[in-house]
């Protein structure tokens, strides 16, 4: 039930604690004429952006004068979810929940709804056609002489996203006087992506294990599921695909389907509806065919009931996830079919419900000879056009890999026909797992602003994203979620920002990230400008930092093998040499980097003729992914002056220096956040200041043996030998597939 929302126990606990060290306080400190001041509370995390802690006294004297009633039905699910979010917000906030009124009485009601649920509303006749299913607008008006603030809606989701909204104005510390607030998504599906397998395992996922508890599912359903539907409502996420990309068709069999459709019915209150990702071979695993040809009609006929059996039990079920042909997993091509093959037979099956096709188009083959960065465009761009209307192409954000950074993937801007949706990872498998501090915003940002130049200047990848640039008539992102079992959901209190940060983008690719982080760190730590401020800072940094401390100046893919963990630039041989670092670097006694002009694999080419001669200049080519297009000598005068490899060990030193200097920040906000996030993020600060040595000093010894240069003066030679770092192994680390 939406409105049981239980109070986790350690919140109690601490809750109770506080209480009690306030009086000792009380008594000790003041019984003696000190100030005073009780220490910030402990806190494990688990309540993530949505804490509702007390607010500071100027506001908790001027907020309460505008929520004195709320006026807000109870009659659906939703509408009970949202009542329910705003009365533990205010009270947690402001000490006292609103008496809740079925009319305006008083001065100061809030009054929550739609036209259908709230007469008060319909009679306001308030301009929401603009708003879409899901937008709201919050505004200070009167009812009957009264002064008000309504969230107002065309349905009850958008209420509750506006309640959420409004809820936020208090938690960052916003006066509620005269607000005039109108929102809506511009983007129609916003999904996260959850790498989980059916035994608990998270594939890249560093917050232990998958919180669906697939075993007690569907009679046992933990309350954690509720909080994690709040927790994505809150940010406009609308649905969610539970299980691995690298699926199991077990996944489709009923006794599957049926914990499936308890899950639906938790998040179906928050607006989140359920995607499953779909064995492509499903057919023959749990269908007894003999073929998973999407021509075959014994096949289709099999996803068509499959897929009538689907909605029966999950009537609002969003569709299918598909990774085919990729990796080792099954699809179209397995029977001389294209993609569009595949993704149109799913796209038949669930047309009559409303369902939709997530087609991956993260495709690459280690039997075709051509960069593995062009072959995603080059298998996808002739299918433009050919795929159904309920078809997506979702893409990640570069060509390769989600590495700290790539170029965006020339696929955006470039399917003007084809609905392409942007897939981001949430969870850092390239940047450090969870003990990093790497704020993903920037990335996000970087990539969304990113000019394809498609149509003329302005074609940013946010407007394929939005569905702007070519009149997409859906529209969609997708997060690889960084969520497990872990107290605090995301492995660290830092990755909760990331979660939140993909959430407020896919709502709307135009926010600013710093603008987000600020927000984040408001509701997550303090409102206090002396503790936002210093937080904000280190986040907004802490990409950049990372690029440098491992992939510097467009070096990409140089982890180590198949864990990802640390560095391997000299990873080499095995089965696919695109699985290795060598592959990628090139880097030999005449330079270092992947040529990828038109004397190379001339994968520039790809993109729109204005970026191609940009990104294939090496005069030209944004110095941050010089590496990425281009083989330059050691000696290569970068544009700080410095010979190469001299830049190189700049950067590389650059980035550690700057998980120093976020240590020594985060040491002098002790006493300012509560002490247990403050120990864990220190602590996890150390291992990241540790491991951004390491992944400096393995690549300089590497890189060295072919540059063969001492190191500029000033610089601190690796303490190791290569051969040491070369040999360490880490059979255990976390989230390998
Ligand atoms: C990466 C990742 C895999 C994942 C794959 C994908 O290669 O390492 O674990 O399955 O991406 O996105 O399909």
């Amino acid at each position: 039930m939406p409105g049981m929302l239980p109070l986790t126990p350690q919140a109690g606990d601490s809750r109770r604690t506080a209480f009690l060290a306030r009086i000792i306080c009380l008594f000790v400190l003041c019984g003696v004429g000190m100030a005073c001041v009780p220490a910030a509370r402990a806190e494990d995390g688990y309540d993530l952006w949505l804490r509702y802690r007390a607010v500071e006294a100027e506001r908790a004297q001027a907020y309460p004068p505008y929520v004195t009633q709320l006026v807000a039905g109870t009659t659906t699910p939703t509408q009970a979810a949202t009542r329910t979010e705003l009365m533990r917000g205010l009270e947690g906030m402001l000490g006292a929940a609103p008496a809740v009124a079925e009319n305006v009485t008083r001065d100061g009601a809030l009054v929550v709804g739609t036209a259908a649920s709230s007469p008060l509303i319909a009679r306001l006749a308030l301009d929401t056609r603009r708003l879409g299913p899901e937008g709201y607008l919050i505004r200070s008006t009167t009812v009957g002489g009264k002064a008000v603030t309504v969230i107002a809606a065309n349905q009850d989701i958008g209420a509750l996203y506006g309640a959420f909204h409004f809820l936020r104005l208090l938690q960052t510390g916003q006066s509620l006087e005269r607000v005039d607030i109108r929102e809506s998504p511009r983007v129609k599906l916003r999904v996260l992506n959850h790498w989980d397998d059916l035994d608990g395992h998270v594939e890249r996922g560093y917050a232990g294990a998958s919180i669906w508890d697939w075993h007690k599912l569907p009679d046992y359903l933990d309350p954690r599921y509720t909080d994690y539907a709040r927790a994505n409502a809150s940010l406009g996420i609308n649905g969610t695909v539970l299980n691995n990309v690298n699926s199991n068709a077990l996944s489709l069999t009923p006794m599957y389907l049926e914990k499936t459709a308890a899950l639906a019915g938790v998040l179906r209150p928050y607006g989140i509806r359920v995607f499953l990702s779909a064995r492509f071979s499903a057919p023959i695993e749990i269908g007894g065919l003999k073929t998973a040809d999407p021509l075959d009609p014994a096949v289709q006929r099999w996803w068509r009931e499959k897929t009538d059996e689907i909605y029966k039990t999950i009537p609002d079920f969003g569709g299918f996830l598909v990774k085919a042909n990729s990796e080792g997993q099954p699809g179209p091509q397995d029977y001389g079919r294209s993609h569009a093959d595949g993704a149109n037979m799913l796209a038949d099956a669930l047309a009559p419900h409303g369902g939709t096709v997530m087609w991956r188009a993260f495709v690459y083959s280690h039997e075709q000879p051509d960069d593995r960065a062009k072959q995603a465009y080059s298998e996808f761009v002739p299918l433009d056009g050919k795929f159904r209307d309920n078809v997506m192409v979702q893409v990640k954000n570069g060509a390769i890999d989600f590495q700290p950074r790539e170029p965006f993937h020339p696929l955006f801007g470039a399917m003007p026909k084809t609905p392409l949706m942007m897939e981001f990872q949430i969870t850092k498998e390239y940047l450090g797992f969870a003990t990093h501090l790497v704020y993903l915003g920037p990335l996000f940002e970087e990539t969304l602003k990113a000019d394809t130049r498609r149509r003329g200047k302005g074609s940013t990848v946010a407007k394929v994203i939005d569905g702007s640039l070519h009149g997409y008539a859906i529209t969609g992102m997708a997060g690889v979620a960084n969520i497990g079992a872990d107290r605090n959901w995301s492995g660290s209190q830092f990755d909760q920002a990331n979660w939140y940060v993909y959430g407020r983008m896919a709502w709307n690719p135009n926010l600013s990230s710093q603008a987000i982080a600020e927000e984040w760190a408001r509701m997550t730590f303090s409102n206090d400008a002396k503790v936002v401020t210093p937080i904000v800072e280190m986040m907004m940094g802490s990409r950049e930092a990372a690029v440098d401390y491992m992939t510097p100046l467009g070096l990409h893919h140089v982890m180590g093998r198949g864990h990802h963990y640390g560095p391997g630039p000299w990873i080499s041989g095995g089965p696919r040499a695109d699985w290795t670092s060598v592959y990628y670097h090139r880097a030999s006694a005449d330079g270092i980097g992947f040529d990828r002009t038109a004397s190379g694999s001339n994968a520039v080419a790809q993109y729109a003729p204005a970026v191609a001669r940009e990104f294939g200049d090496v005069r030209r080519v944004p110095e941050e992914f010089l590496l990425w297009f281009h083989h330059v000598p050691w000696d290569y005068q970068t544009r700080s002056g410095r010979p190469l490899w001299n830049e190189l060990v700049h950067r590389y030193t650059r980035g550690v220096d700057y998980v120093h200097g976020m240590r020594k920040t985060w040491d002098g906000l002790e006493g300012s956040v509560d002490p247990e996030r403050h120990a864990q993020v220190a602590g996890f600060l150390a291992i990241q200041e540790k491991e951004a040595q390491w992944w400096r000093d393995a690549s300089i010894a590497y890189f060295q043996t072919f540059s063969k240069r001492p190191l500029p003066e000033g610089y601190e030679p690796p303490p190791h030998p290569l051969e040491y770092y070369e040999s360490l192994e880490f059979p255990y680390a976390p989230g390998n597939g």
